[in-house]
């Protein structure tokens, strides 16, 4: 046992593995235009303490997500690869925002389901890549019995665990899982893969979904296919007081915004724009193709930040 936990720590460090939570978005920075993430968004609430822990054996060890700080910044990784940037409010459940870099050449080919989940989130030590409900369970189960925690006590059972650390695929209700990193965006089977995480959707009313922020995510490509060399995209959403459920545990934003910025091939900001949408079925005051600064004040305004509150360094 010593030997082998000793050679996994020696392997870890020759092989460079840092967690993928962090406390910052160094790791994946170049998911963001000129590396610079998005600026004065302090809006996440802070990660529920759980409630009842009568009787509970290590608790400061076995808890889900015990004492960590929200947001919690991801940089979304699979099969050991960087793929985009995503800010997660761990009492919400949802992504703030997510980051990418759009690929404007790839043939959209978006894969089937939305099936990975962040085991970093329950705890920092477990696996640093996306896994799905399997892979999930098991990295948390191998920890359960590493470190004493029994899954008699209901809180430190698997799925509870992973639920209480991130929104499960039955969280949703009548929503439908916004993707805020767009699958339709990446050409490349793997980045599209990567986006189909709980961890960059958020629930999203079914008629805006499938109707005018599909519509946009596909003319945004179009647009933007002809003389831009690299494209951000920054897709975030506003949180409301509606949660999915009478338990608070999922909330249902009241927006999904976007920002793009295009450069040449120099880095050279080329064109911006942006878009922000009532999450409901009526798109009456909607705001397809605005412009960033403009779509700035409004989310200021919307999401009650103050004036440091930037999405792009100057784009
Ligand atoms: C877990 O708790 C149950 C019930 O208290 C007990 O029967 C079992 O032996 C415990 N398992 C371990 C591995 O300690
Ligand atoms: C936004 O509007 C401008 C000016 O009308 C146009 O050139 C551009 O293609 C539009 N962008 C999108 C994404 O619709």
């Amino acid at each position: 046992m010593v030997t082998l936990s000793l050679l996994s720590l020696s392997l870890l460090s020759l092989l460079g593995v840092r967690g993928e939570v962090a406390s910052n978005f160094d790791n994946c920075k170049v998911s963001f235009f000129k590396n610079t993430p998005v600026s004065g968004l302090n809006i996440a609430l802070p990660t529920p303490v759980e409630p009842n822990t009568q009787g509970l054996k290590n608790p400061a060890q076995c808890l889900s997500a015990y004492k960590a700080v929200s947001p919690a910044y991801i940089c979304q990784r699979n099969s050991n690869q960087y793929y985009f940037a995503t800010l997660y409010d761990r009492a919400r459940r949802i992504p703030l925002y997510s980051a990418y870099e759009m690929d404007i050449k790839g043939v959209p080919n978006r894969p089937g389901e939305i099936v990975y989940y962040e085991p970093q989130l329950v705890h920092p030590g477990l696996t640093p890549n996306q896994m799905n409900i399997k892979g999930s369970k098991s990295e948390i189960k191998k920890y359960n019995q590493n470190n004493g925690c029994n899954e008699s006590s209901t809180q430190y059972q698997q799925k509870y665990k992973l639920g209480w650390s991130q929104a499960l695929d039955d969280n949703f209700g009548k929503y439908d899982r916004g993707h805020l990193n767009a699958a339709g965006h990446h050409g490349n089977r793997d980045a599209a893969e990567a986006t189909m995480t709980h961890t960059n959707v958020a629930p999203q009313d079914g008629t805006m979904n499938k109707g005018p922020w599909n519509q946009y995510e596909k003319k945004l490509k179009d647009v933007l296919s002809v003389g831009c060399s690299k494209m951000y995209v920054v897709t975030g959403v506003v949180p409301s007081g509606t949660w999915v459920d009478q338990n608070q545990r999922v909330n249902v934003p009241s927006h999904y915004w976007n920002a793009y910025c295009c450069t040449d091939n120099n880095g050279k900001p080329l064109k911006s724009g942006g878009a922000l949408g009532p999450n409901t079925a009526q798109d009456g005051v909607t705001e397809y193709n605005t412009s960033v600064t403009a779509l700035e004040t409004v989310l200021r305004g919307l999401l009650s930040v103050g004036n440091n509150f930037n999405i792009f360094n100057g784009c």
